[in-house]
């Protein structure tokens, strides 16, 4: 199976699983307090967040999906115009293949064409060295490089890697050597604490906890099999726990929230269990599929619009005041919290500065 149709199969399979559109998540563990006296309104509030040095104008992230075959040029370019009139930043798909196939690099550096002072990140895999990870960043002059680490994807993937020895250390001389943030990523099995504190130790910028709730990369890659390992369609960290292990773990490091975020209220919860930024791929995607640009636009002034709705309700004039809101965690979540030793009753009385 070549790489560039693996590209296609990705985004055709992600799109008839559908699979960001089930109807519960972790989120529903997590319940936000209704403030009756906000004192505040909707025009007030500010939707700049920062992700280390990087400053965004929206905590939407349109996450890495594509790029690499000759029909993703269009989908860069349609997202990344979506992202253009909507003040959002975006993600590029691996650009491996653009790097073992230069005719494929005008499939991701169209995003940096129609968006030429964007923020847009570069996309590689953690199988990636130093000078790869130049050659991704000066092909979009992009201001963040995204490594994505995916082991589950590859073991089900019948022609995938077999080998992860030496991952850690290659990130860190990329981390060390590169000159813009570097954001490492699941791609929907979620980050655990162990694995956090490792990547906070080498200095990564932020990490995109990419959990279990929304596009199944297991299944995705299971419908591919001729032999499908079904038991592992359920695997992953859910994206509320990995979300509330890797916050309560790091100090330095920002937290990206990705895996099934659908709606402002999915945005707002992520946002206040302490993600600097969500990140959104599957919902993009199919928004994309069904009503192109000005679908994606719609769907994401929709979200900008819930979420202002949402910190009003909140008392919240800004996404750092939304840190600061109290969270009530119950269910699964809460459960897996109270094992992993995570203070639930700190979120539950937490004061909102005004
Ligand atoms: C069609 C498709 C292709 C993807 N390709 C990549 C990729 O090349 N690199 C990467 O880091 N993540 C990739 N992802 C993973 C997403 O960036 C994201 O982490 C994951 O889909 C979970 O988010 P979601 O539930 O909002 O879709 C891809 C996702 C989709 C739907």
């Amino acid at each position: 199976m070549s790489r560039i149709s693996r590209k296609m199969d990705h985004v055709r399979h992600a799109l008839e699983l559908n699979q960001t559109s089930t109807l519960s998540h972790s989120f529903d563990d997590v319940k936000l307090i209704h403030q009756c006296l906000p004192e505040m309104d909707v025009e007030s509030v500010s939707l700049n967040v920062a992700v280390g040095e990087l400053s965004l104008s929206s905590p939407i992230l349109v996450n890495a999906m594509t790029g690499g075959a000759e029909e993703t040029y269009r989908i860069n370019h349609d997202l990344a115009t979506a992202a253009k009139e909507c003040g959002i930043a975006m993600a590029v798909g691996s650009q491996m293949s653009a790097l073992k196939r230069p005719e494929m690099a005008k499939t991701y550096r169209v995003a940096r064409s129609v968006n030429p002072d964007g923020i847009l990140f570069a996309n590689l895999g953690g199988e990636a060295n130093i000078e790869q990870a130049e050659r991704a960043i000066e092909m979009l002059e992009a201001d963040a490089l995204q490594i994505h680490l995916n082991v589950m994807q590859e073991l089900i993937m019948p022609e995938g890697d077999r080998s992860f020895k030496g991952t850690l250390n290659r990130i860190a001389a990329i981390v060390e050597k590169v000159n813009v943030p570097v954001i490492v990523k699941e791609v929907g099995f979620g980050v655990s604490r162990e694995s956090a504190k490792l990547l906070e130790s080498i200095g990564v910028t932020a990490i995109d906890v990419g959990g279990k709730g929304g596009t199944n990369f297991a299944a995705i890659e299971n419908k591919r099999r001729t032999v499908p390992i079904e038991m592992l369609n359920d695997w992953g960290i859910p994206t509320s726990c990995s979300l509330l292990e890797v916050s309560d773990s790091v100090s330095r490091c920002k937290v990206i929230a990705t895996g099934g975020i659908r709606h402002g209220l999915h945005i707002v919860k992520a946002l206040a269990m302490g993600a600097a930024c969500v990140g959104m791929a599957g919902n993009m995607l199919g928004h994309w599929s069904s009503g192109g640009i000005d679908g994606l636009i719609k769907y994401t002034e929709q979200l900008h619009e819930q979420i202002r709705l949402l910190m009003t309700a909140l008392g919240t004039g800004t996404i750092a005041d939304l840190h600061q809101v109290p969270l009530i965690v119950t269910g699964d979540t809460a459960e897996w919290c109270k094992l992993r030793n995570i203070d639930l009753n700190t979120y539950a009385n937490r004061n909102p500065s005004k």
